[in-house]
């Protein structure tokens, strides 16, 4: 049987990608250090895979979670906007160090294919919208620390191209476009506004609230559920060809302002929307092009109203037993 490790496996992505891959007859073994996994996530497949607690910028902890593996899903990354900004040294850290960890040690230990997790954020602006993963790359300012997710992952992109794919690595890379779905963080727009609806409307008491938001909510992005993004997951790292690249979403473009009011909807408030100021480094639209996995067989079956009620229900949930206070939001 094939042997996988993941690292990032008990985060967001990694949970879903690790249950998928169990559910379809996969060894797993799970490397994360749990700065913002969560084990619970990994709870019903708990008997069924191994899970090694180490840090990726740790070589020595790297290769030893790595041998025996045939296949590296490499998904460890500080993820979320708010760290970009506060900790782009911490981002850079785990990105590079993280990244040429995980390539060493897959050499070292004789894996056959390296997965690399990438983003849409890559593209930054896309010169073109649906976005093929033809589109060049770019980081518009150096000194924005914003672009320290880009940038590292950008990196990470050519590391695993010219230097693992070069030394003998298959290789995959996967730009995921916006997955979202129920314990997904604090630090991402679905769960902020629910936060701030269930806030603002007294606990959901008053149906009818204003609710200034960033921008003017015009900027678009394709929203894809995590079972959707944990299939197309597996789809392109185990059936994708050697050196190429898949994004991974779906392409129906969705404005913020729409997302908002369907979050509202779902809550039974109605919401007036009052735009306010845009952070610096962010992008108008973004939807992919999926018809390379599509080629594969990947079809996505959730409905955004359909993702979205269980996963602003989740949030609602989760508020109404732990309080809405999450702090710097994980
Ligand atoms: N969620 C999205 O929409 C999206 C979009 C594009 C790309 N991605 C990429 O997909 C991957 C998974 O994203 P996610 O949404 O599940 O994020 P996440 O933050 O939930 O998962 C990342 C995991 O990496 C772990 N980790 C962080 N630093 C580590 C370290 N030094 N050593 C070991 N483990 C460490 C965390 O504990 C966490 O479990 C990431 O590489 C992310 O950049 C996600």
């Amino acid at each position: 049987m094939e042997r996988h490790l993941v690292t990032g496996g008990s985060g967001f992505i990694g949970a879903a990608l690790v249950k998928d891959l169990v559910e379809h007859g996969y060894a797993v073994r799970v490397l994360d250090d749990n700065s913002r996994g969560h084990p619970r996530r990994l709870e019903t497949v708990s008997d069924q895979i191994e899970v090694v607690v180490g840090d990726v910028r740790d070589l020595a902890a790297v290769e030893a979670a790595t041998e025996g593996c045939d296949v590296v899903w490499h998904l460890a990354f500080i993820n979320g906007t708010r760290h970009f900004y506060e900790r782009p040294d911490a981002v850079l850290d785990v990105g590079i160090k993280g990244t040429l960890n995980t390539i060493e040690a897959s050499l070292s230990c004789g894996v056959r294919r390296y997965v690399f997790a990438s983003t849409s954020e890559t593209y930054n602006t896309p010169t073109h919208v649906p976005t093929s993963e033809r589109e060049r790359l770019m980081i518009p300012d150096v000194t924005n620390p914003r672009f320290s997710y880009g940038g590292g992952k950008i990196a990470g992109e050519l590391m695993t191209l010219h230097y693992a794919g070069r030394r003998g690595l298959e290789t995959v890379i996967i730009r995921p476009h916006n997955i979202y779905g129920p314990d997904m963080g604090f630090a991402h727009v679905v769960p902020e506004i629910v936060q701030r609806i269930i806030d603002l409307s007294d606990g959901l008491q008053r149906t009818q609230i204003d609710l200034p938001i960033q921008g003017d909510g015009l900027e678009t992005r394709a929203f894809c559920y995590v079972a959707d993004g944990a299939s197309g997951f597996r789809i392109a790292g185990t059936q994708g060809h050697d050196g190429e690249i898949y994004h991974l979403g779906r392409e129906e473009e969705t404005s913020i302002r729409d997302l908002i009011l369907g979050i509202g909807r779902v809550l039974g408030v109605q919401l007036n929307l009052v735009p306010g100021e845009l952070r610096e480094g962010g992008t108008k639209r973004r939807c992919p092009d999926i018809t390379k996995l599509a080629a594969l067989g990947y079809e996505p079956s959730y409905s955004l109203s359909r993702g979205l009620e269980s996963t602003v229900r989740w949030y609602a949930d989760y508020f109404r037993e732990h309080g809405t206070d999450v702090g710097n939001g994980g």
